[in-house]
C-alpha cells in the first residue's frame, strides 16, 4: 500500500472484544497488516470493552485483557503516535450515541442477526438486552467517527451491513449526517481454519484448545498442536479437494514465509505429513517470537499503556463529541 497525505486519507475503524485470546486468524487476517493500514488511512482502533459485559465477565480477567489487547495492537504494528488507540468504555459517546440509534434500529432487524441468534442458544440462561442489542453498539462505534472502511471477519459483515442501514435511515430522514462504511473483509484470516475440523474457522472461543493457535502461544505449544492438525489419509502435501487441512497448513505456512503453493508443494515432494507439520509449525513460532517479545514489554510497562489509553480516549472524543452534537442537535434536543 502506497502512503496517502493525511487530506486525503480516509477513516478505518476497527474494535477487538477484550474477552478471549486472539488466534493466529486473528493475526494473520488482521493484527499483521495493521502497519499498513496506519500509512493508507486515518486509524481509530478501539478496545470493545462496553461489547464484552453482554457476556458474564470476570472482573480481574476483563480489566488484565484489556491491557493485554491494547500490548497486542502496539506490538502488531499499530504506533499510537499514527492512530488513534484507545478503550471503549473511555469515551461515553458510544454509549450514548447507541441509545440514539437504537431509535433507528428495528426490532426486525435485529432478530435476524445470526449472532444474536447463536450466542442466545450458547448462554440461554443469560440472554439479555445488551446481547439483542450489540450490532446498534457496534453502529455506534462506526458512526461516532465518520469512517469510511471497516476491516472485519466475515462473521461480522451481517452487523456492518445493519450499521449501513442505521447510517441511511438517519441520513434520510435528517439530511447527510454519517458517512455509510464499507467493509474491508481479508481474504487470509478468513481461511485460517480449525486445526481439529478444518472446514471449520478457526474460533478463539473454540474449547478445545488443541484446534487453536493463540497468538501468544509459546513455541513448544505452537508446534505440539501444528502437529496433531488433523490431516487426511493421503501423504502428499498438495493444495487440493478433500484436502482441507493440509490445505489450511499450506496457507499458513505460505503466509510465514511468502512461497505460494506451487513451491511448498516442491519443497515437501517426498516428505511426510509429519516434516511438513513441524515445518509449519516452526515457521509460525518464529512468525510470532518478535510480537510476543514485544507484548511482554509493554505489559510489563502499564503507566506507558495507561499513558496510550489517555492520549487515545482524548483524541477520540475530541471526533465522537462533535458527530453526537450534530446528531443531538438534528433530533431537536435543547442544546446550552
Ligand atoms: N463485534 C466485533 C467482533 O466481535 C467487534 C467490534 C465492535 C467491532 N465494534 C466494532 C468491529 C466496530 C469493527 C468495528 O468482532
Amino acid at each position: 500500500m502506497s502512503e496517502n497525505t493525511a487530506a486525503e486519507r480516509k477513516t478505518a475503524l476497527s474494535g477487538i472484544q477484550p474477552s478471549g485470546n486472539l488466534t493466529l486468524g486473528n493475526y494473520l487476517g488482521a493484527l499483521s497488516n495493521f502497519s499498513d493500514f496506519t500509512n493508507e488511512y486515518n486509524c481509530f482502533y478501539c478496545v470493545v470493552d462496553l461489547h464484552s459485559i453482554t457476556v458474564r465477565q470476570v472482573p480481574a480477567e476483563l480489566r488484565r485483557r484489556t491491557y493485554e489487547v491494547l500490548a497486542l495492537y502496539i506490538a502488531c504494528g499499530l504506533d499510537p503516535e499514527k492512530c488513534t488507540l484507545f478503550v471503549q468504555s473511555h469515551v461515553h459517546e458510544h454509549a450514548e450515541l447507541s441509545w440514539m440509534l437504537s431509535c433507528f434500529t428495528m426490532f426486525g432487524e435485529l432478530s435476524r442477526m445470526t449472532q444474536f441468534k447463536d450466542k442466545s442458544a450458547k448462554h440461554a440462561d443469560n440472554i439479555n438486552a445488551g446481547l439483542f442489542t450489540y450490532p446498534v453498539l457496534m453502529a455506534a462505534d462506526i458512526l461516532l467517527y465518520q469512517a469510511d472502511v471497516i476491516p472485519i471477519g466475515q462473521d461480522q459483515k451481517q452487523h456492518l451491513e445493519l450499521a449501513r442501514d442505521i447510517a441511511e435511515r438517519f441520513n434520510g430522514v435528517f439530511s447527510p449526517t454519517f458517512t455509510v462504511p464499507e467493509p474491508y473483509i481479508p481474504k487470509v484470516g478468513a481461511n485460517i481454519m480449525s486445526l481439529a475440523e478444518p472446514t471449520k474457522k478457526m474460533s478463539k472461543s473454540d474449547t478445545n484448545e488443541n484446534a487453536v493457535i493463540r497468538i501468544l502461544d509459546d513455541r513448544d505449544t505452537v508446534i505440539r498442536k501444528f502437529r496433531r492438525a488433523v490431516t487426511d489419509s493421503d501423504t502428499s502435501v498438495r493444495y487440493a479437494d478433500g484436502k482441507d487441512g493440509i490445505k489450511n497448513l499450506m496457507t499458513i505456512y505460505s503466509c510465514f514465509t511468502g512461497k505460494d503453493y506451487a513451491e511448498i508443494e516442491r519443497e515437501f515432494e517426498g516428505k511426510g505429513y509429519g516434516d511438513f507439520k513441524t515445518a509449519v509449525g516452526e515457521v509460525t513460532a518464529d512468525g510470532l517470537a518478535p510480537v510476543q517479545k514485544r507484548f511482554s514489554e509493554f505489559m510489563a510497562d502499564k503507566a506507558y499503556l495507561e499513558t496510550v489509553m489517555r492520549d487515545g480516549a482524548e483524541k477520540a472524543s475530541r471526533t465522537a463529541r462533535k458527530t453526537v452534537s450534530k446528531v443531538k442537535r438534528k433530533l431537536g434536543f435543547v442544546t446550552l
